[in-house]
């Protein structure tokens, strides 16, 4: 079973006042949940985990797209970093996937991946899926059933957040971040209808801010 960092349910937060936040979101959100800080120093235990795991053979890095783009770069650089200073490496190459299953702040059914490159290239590669919050899981389990029809080497996935939810599917992925409360979180690239990827840390947006933003 992954380890994970976890916020509770009645987990404060930190008042907005003691951090960096863009003006025009100061009214949107509630608290800050996981300050930057705290996701980079997770973040650069989780590369060395993985190194640790996968670090024997060419690892594909899978990026999913949008919400995964910060983690992304932010997990890479520390991967980067472990493979430049020890006397053991791997070559990384990355790959883009770009998948959507949400409308304002309800998962819908259908699970869409639109663009990405040819994902048979992935045949006989170690993959690491990169992706920014598991909550019903469905997302995750899609897309490992398309890939498992490319043949990797082997699969392994990494989320930087995973949510305590009654709509899990029950699917955990290899490596968690954080364990998050049943909240809606935005920042570090998690959006609400594509607003709040311009916010470092991560925060609960209030129900002011999802009437504002609805589309
Ligand atoms: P799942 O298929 O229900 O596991 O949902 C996964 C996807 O929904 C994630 O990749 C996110 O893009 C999105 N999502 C789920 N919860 C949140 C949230 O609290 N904030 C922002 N996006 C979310
Ligand atoms: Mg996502």
């Amino acid at each position: 079973m992954a380890s994970y960092l976890q916020i509770a349910d009645d987990e404060k937060g930190h008042d907005l006042d003691l951090f960096c936040v863009p003006r025009h979101y100061e009214n949107d959100l509630d608290k800050v949940i996981i300050p930057h800080g705290l996701i980079m120093d997770r973040t650069e235990r989780l590369a060395r985990d993985i190194i640790r795991d996968m670090g024997g053979h060419h690892i594909v890095a899978l990026c999913v797209l949008k919400g995964g783009y910060k983690f992304f770069a932010d997990l890479l650089d520390y991967i980067k970093a472990l493979n430049q200073n020890s006397d053991k490496s791997v070559p990384l190459t990355v790959d883009f996937i770009r998948v959507k299953s949400y409308c304002n702040d309800q998962s819908t059914n259908s699970v869409k991946v639109i663009g990405g490159d040819e994902l048979s290239n992935l045949s006989g590669k170690n993959v690491l899926i990169v992706e920014d919050i598991v909550e019903t899981g469905r997302t995750m389990q899609t897309l490992l059933s398309l890939l498992s029809e490319c043949n990797p080497k082997m699969v392994k996935v990494v989320s930087l957040l995973v949510k305590r939810t009654p709509r899990s599917s029950g699917y955990r992925p290899d490596y968690i971040g954080f364990e998050v409360p049943d909240s809606f979180l935005v920042g570090y690239a998690l959006d609400y209808n594509e607003y709040f990827r311009d916010l470092s840390h991560i925060c609960i947006l209030n129900d002011q801010a999802k009437e504002k933003y609805k589309v």
